[in-house]
Formats: structure tokens, C-alpha cells, sequence
């Protein structure tokens, strides 16, 4: 017996077909039992008559949600049937009998978490899973096309990391060590071997806050490149978005309906230049809608969201105030009270999706942010070492991936982007 896809069956239309998968849902009548079965490229029903299965019809009965079971018999078009088609069941065979499933209608999303292991199946998860899978593909086609190697950090560190977000211990044989929060400081040192590298690797933050938009585990999708300006790298990282936008609505406008996302709202993304705009031009924006923001403050959420609200695609906030950024981001020659740096903000209230940066390459300057933030200067040896030796002018930047697939999918809590959620509350399954 050769099994098709149920997607394959569809476009198949008529004549004998042998598909297997789940028991998505299930209808019982006197004399026939309508089953829509699933599997992972779609749902079709097919339909067991009586008539057909005396013998069998016990059997058949007994069938609950999620059974797994194979099935032959004829295709055919039908107005009635959820996709429009129909199987005629001519011979099955019942793989396993599923218990009764315990998610139903109106479970609450504390409810989906715990069972996540089995929500996993529902089409809105399995819909998020396959965009997912397009945005990872399209983010590696994306660098490998423009010559970008992928290169690895480890996940052990020994301390560097963001200046902000709480670092996560690891007893390493005795001594503290930390999980990533960032490949950043490894991949400065390797821009000297390999020039342009990306990589997309999971990072960690011990975020206490609850919000939609944090994990304690992520997927961080970094870059940095030798040579490159900021300008440069905001080219890099606009041509990536609209190449990764592109691809989901070139491979997923099945999953996007699903999911009941417009696409409306992701067009102009691939259609219209993302404007840039400086911090200064950002304050003035928000004084126009009552927003005043004191010069030298990072941008809140609330702020972000509020800017956003004169556009409909990404934009890119450049030069934020020296003093409240990150100790390797440079002060501009021209403007000494900023930093050469962009964050890229999200339509639609989704926030901060990029944050990067030309780098310092001064041991001197560096090492006066760092006393600034009061961070440990011998951590940092071999930060100094790197730009000891012909050092370079060079930009990186990091993307949070699942805020990526959150804003994509139009999803109300990052929790959805990814399988298994990692949250300051939430570690199981
Ligand atoms: O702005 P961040 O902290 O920048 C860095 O880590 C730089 N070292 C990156 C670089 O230049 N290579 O983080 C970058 C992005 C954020 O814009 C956000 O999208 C994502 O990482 N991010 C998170 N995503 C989910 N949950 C969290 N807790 C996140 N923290 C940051
Ligand atoms: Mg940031």
C-alpha cells in the first residue's frame, strides 16, 4: 500500500487513495460514522458506512479523537465536507486507540500550557510550528546567499553578557559560569577569521518580568560582519526581514488563514522601504501624541508601541543616548551624546524585535563604559585582547525569533511561537 498526504489526496480530487493520520474529529450516526482525519499537511473527511462494515462496526464505534488509523477508498469532491472532499472508506486498519482526549472546547491557556505536549496537534499550534519552520529556513537561505558563514558560540560562558538582563548560574565543576545571553563577544573575536558570520542559536535571560513579549529561552538569530557601518547593517537587517516576510507568504498562506492573520498587515512589509528615524526625531513623534519622554531615557514599551502607531512597518530607531545603552556600542564622533546603534521596532503593538550596533573597537573607551556600568574589568580580558590585534570597524545585531513568528503569526503572547515555553513561571513539559 503506498500512503499519500492528505494534501496530496486533495489535489489528487478523484479515484483510489491510501492516506493515514489522527482522528481530528469524530461524528457518529445510525449507520455511518463521519471521521475527519489529520495529519501534517491537512484534514479530510472520510466517511465509514455500515453497510459496508458489519463486521467491523464495533470496532469502528469505539474510535475516540486521536486514534491513529490508515485509510483506503475512493476521493471524491463534496460541498459538505470541510475541505471539500470526501473518502468513501473501502478498508481501514485502527493503529492504535487513543484514550479520551483531555483537551475539548474553552480550556483555559493555563489548561493548553500544562498539556502542551498534546496542544502541540491543535492546527493553530501545528499552523505556528510550520511558519516557524519557514522563518528558520528563510533566515539561514537569507545570510548564506549574501555570503554569511555560520558560525557557533558556546552556550557555557564564563561572563560577558548584556549589561541589563540577569544572567542564569551553572555550577560548572565548582566554579559559576553562566547559559548566553548573547553570541556577541565570540563572534567579534571570530569576524577576524571569517569576516561575515550569522547564527541562530537558543540564548537565556532570567527575566523576572511576566510580560507577552519575554522567554526565559529564546531563539537569538545574531550577525555580525567586518567592515560593515551601521548603515550597512541596517540594510542587512531590513533585506532579511523582507526576505523572511516574503517567504511565509510565499510558502504558509494556508497556516496565515488559519490562524485567522491578515496579510493585509504584512504586505507593506516587503513592499514599502522601513523609514529610519533618530531617537531624537522618535521623542519628537511621541511629544505630538502627549508622550514626553526625558532626553538620555531608553524607550519603554508603552513608548515603542506608541511610536509605532504612526506606521505600518517595521522601523528602525537610530542613535539612542550613549549613557543608556550597552558599553560596547560607540559614541558617534559628530554627536558624542549618542550611540551608533539601531533598535528595529514592530507594527501592530508587537515592540522591539532587533537591537544592534556598530561596535567600540578602543580598548580605552571600553573599558571607561564598563567602569560606568560598574561591570568587572578582568571578565572582559579577552574582549580587550580581541581588538588588540587589527582591530577592524565592524557592525553586529541580534533578532528575537519568536518575536519575529509572534509578530508574523499575529499572536497575542510570544508563549505561542515556540513549542515548549520556557517563562520565570513556567519550565514543564
Ligand atoms: O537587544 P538585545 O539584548 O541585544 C543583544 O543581545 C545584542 N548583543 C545582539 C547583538 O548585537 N548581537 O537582544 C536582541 C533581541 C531583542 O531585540 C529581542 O528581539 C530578543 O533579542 N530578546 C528576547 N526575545 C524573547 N525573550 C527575551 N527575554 C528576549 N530578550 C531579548
Ligand atoms: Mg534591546
Amino acid at each position: 500500500m503506498k500512503y499519500i498526504q492528505i494534501e496530496q489526496a486533495l489535489k489528487q480530487k478523484k479515484g483510489k487513495v491510501s492516506v493515514r493520520g489522527w482522528i481530528y474529529r469524530i461524528r457518529k450516526q445510525k449507520d455511518k460514522i463521519f471521521v475527519i482525519l489529520r495529519d501534517s499537511t491537512d484534514i479530510l473527511q472520510c466517511v465509514f458506512s455500515q453497510s459496508k462494515f458489519k463486521k467491523q462496526w464495533k470496532a469502528i464505534d469505539k474510535l475516540l479523537i486521536e486514534s491513529s488509523i490508515k485509510i483506503s477508498g475512493s476521493i471524491k469532491a463534496d460541498k459538505r465536507a470541510v475541505t471539500n472532499y470526501e473518502i468513501e472508506v473501502e478498508d481501514f486498519e485502527i493503529v492504535n486507540y487513543a484514550e479520551r482526549f483531555p483537551i475539548g472546547k474553552d480550556k483555559s491557556p493555563e489548561f493548553l500550557l500544562d498539556v502542551r505536549h498534546l496542544w502541540l496537534r491543535s492546527r493553530k499550534i501545528q499552523s505556528i510550528l510550520k511558519i516557524r519552520s519557514t522563518v528558520f529556513g528563510a533566515i539561514h537561505d537569507y545570510f548564506r546567499s549574501k555570503g554569511f558563514y555560520e558560525f557557533h558560540s558556546p552556550i557555557i560562558s564564563s561572563g560577558a553578557a548584556e549589561s541589563g538582563p540577569t544572567k542564569f548560574t551553572v555550577d560548572y565543576f565548582g566554579t559559576k559560569t553562566y547559559l548566553t545571553q548573547t553570541w556577541q563577544f565570540y563572534a567579534e573575536a571570530a569576524i577576524y577569521t571569517l569576516e561575515k558570520i550569522y547564527t541562530i542559536a537558543p540564548c537565556f535571560r532570567a527575566e523576572k518580568s511576566k510580560t507577552s513579549r519575554h522567554l526565559t529561552e529564546y531563539w537569538h538569530a545574531e550577525v555580525e560582519a567586518a567592515w560593515y557601518n551601521l548603515d550597512d547593517l541596517i540594510d542587512v537587517a531590513e533585506g532579511l526581514i523582507k526576505h523572511v516576510v516574503s517567504q511565509v507568504l510565499k510558502k504558509n498562506r494556508k497556516e496565515l488563514e488559519i490562524l485567522g492573520r491578515d496579510i493585509k498587515k504584512l504586505e507593506p512589509t516587503i513592499k514599502k522601504k522601513f523609514p529610519r528615524i533618530t531617537y531624537d526625531q522618535a521623542l519628537r513623534l511621541l511629544k505630538k501624541k502627549k508622550f514626553n519622554v526625558k532626553w538620555g531615557k531608553d524607550l519603554r514599551t508603552m513608548e515603542e508601541d506608541k511610536l509605532m502607531e504612526y506606521y505600518n512597518v517595521p522601523v528602525f530607531v537610530t542613535f539612542y543616548p550613549k549613557d543608556s545603552m550597552a558599553f560596547y556600542k560607540p559614541r558617534d564622533k559628530k554627536k558624542p551624546k549618542v550611540a551608533r546603534c539601531f533598535d528595529c521596532l514592530m507594527p501592530e503593538g508587537h515592540g522591539e524585535l532587533i537591537g544592534g550596533s556598530e561596535r567600540e573597537i578602543d580598548i580605552k573607551e571600553i573599558k571607561k563604559s564598563l567602569k560606568f556600568w560598574k561591570e568587572k574589568i578582568e571578565d572582559y580580558e579577552f574582549y580587550f585582547d580581541i581588538n588588540r590585534y587589527g582591530s577592524v570597524p565592524h557592525s553586529g545585531f541580534g533578532l528575537g525569533v519568536e518575536r519575529f513568528v509572534k509578530w508574523i503569526c499575529g499572536l497575542d503572547n510570544i508563549k505561542d511561537a515556540i513549542a515548549f515555553p520556557r517563562t520565570m513561571t513556567r519550565f514543564k513539559p
